[in-house]
């Protein structure tokens, strides 16, 4: 039989348009086609954890808390008229608190340090960590005079510091109102967060962070989120990554809950300082227009040890749900070398840069 070719390459290019056609209709919009295969692969392969695994958990991560908020678009109008806050919004005497209850407490620091960050980040996609460690531990030093005393009234230093999962991807994957669950890991902790800003995206004005502050927040609050509901109202939801976080309140409007948004107009180079329990969101615009997001930035939590000195501890809560490389060896250390309290918070002993990647860190390899 002699084959037509001309009708195999047609029904080639029809089956590949059809799976173009089908994965772009999967893929959420504004995520790569990239990040999305590899949050598929990390859902059913979890074996295949390494250095460049967390971007992937991210981009299915953004796609699950976009599909979890389909009002968030009702949030453009307030978005749009948010104040903006840099650099100069603060003064040399603003200082971040760091003690464990702070709420809303935030500084944004210009920094030289932006040419030192691209070399390391680019150096950290070898494998290498070496020029990361120093650009992190001097963009820490950079921000420690903006930051409070620790709860005993000493000045914090360097060796006091722990750090715990830096982020360091493209585009803007939390687009939810929250602060971060993270810090439900170390009960009763002291610290801090910085977000970098390496890249802005393309266009001005859009695309980094927006921080957000309200009275409602309390002190005690455990790590929630603000979600938008049918109607133009809020929930407030208790976050704790699992699969169904419950509401712990509701509220009319945006204006009810007493948010207030103000737009992170950062430059490349400047740095965010935050309390842990501040609350924060990525940009979300540039996502629901369909558009990518170039934006580059580096963030990373803060933690104090419980002591100064060589060997202090760091509280630590072994059953959040957070599972990846990271997790799984600090909760093998909590229950086989920790001293676990009656409130099943255990004490345990950190290198600063271990928990700074979650899913890869070369010293384990
Ligand atoms: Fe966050």
């Amino acid at each position: 039989m002699e084959v037509a070719w001309s009708h195999v390459a047609v029904a080639v290019a029809a089956v590949a348009w059809a799976l173009a056609a089908a994965a772009a209709r999967a893929r959420p919009r504004g995520m790569a086609t990239k990040e999305w295969l590899q949050g598929l692969v990390i859902a059913h392969f979890p074996a295949f954890y390494h250095k460049h695994i967390l971007p992937a958990v991210y981009g299915d991560l953004t796609a699950s808390i976009n599909v979890g908020q389909p009002y968030l678009r009702d949030l453009l109008p307030t978005l749009e008229a948010a104040p903006s806050l840099g650099a100069a919004s603060f003064g040399p005497g603003d200082v971040v608190d760091p003690s464990p209850d702070a709420a809303g407490s935030r500084k944004i620091v210009a920094t030289s340090l932006l040419p030192r960050m691209l070399e390391a980040l680019a150096d950290y996609e070898t494998g290498a960590t070496g020029k990361m460690y120093a650009a992190v531990d001097a963009l820490v030093e950079a921000c420690l005079p903006h930051v409070g005393a620790c709860p005993d009234g000493t000045r914090p230093t360097l060796d006091r510091c722990v750090y715990y999962c830096m982020n360091k991807e493209r585009g803007a994957y939390f687009p939810v109102i929250h602060w971060d669950t993270d810090w439900v890991q170390f009960p009763g902790a002291a610290g801090f967060q910085l977000w970098f800003l390496a890249r802005a995206h393309g266009r001005a004005g859009v695309g980094n962070m927006f921080v957000v502050s309200t009275p409602d927040l309390r002190p005690d609050d455990p790590s929630v989120r603000y979600v938008p509901t049918k109607g133009g109202g809020l929930a407030k939801i208790f976050h704790d990554s699992s699969a169904h976080e419950y509401p712990l309140k509701r509220f009319a409007s945006v204006a009810d809950a007493g948010l207030r948004f103000e737009y992170l107009a950062m430059a490349p180079g400047d740095c965010l300082i935050m309390c842990k329990r501040h609350l924060h969101m990525s940009d979300p615009r540039l996502l629901l227009d369909g558009e990518a997001n170039d934006r580059l930035a580096v963030n990373f939590r803060v933690v104090f040890t419980e002591a100064p000195g060589a060997g202090a501890t760091i509280p630590f809560w072994p059953y959040h749900s957070y599972n990846l490389a990271c997790h799984q060896r600090l909760k093998h250390r909590a229950f086989t070398d920790g001293t676990m309290d009656a409130d099943e918070t255990c004490h345990i002993t950190v290198q600063r840069h271990e928990m700074l990647n979650l899913a890869w860190n070369k010293d384990w390899d």
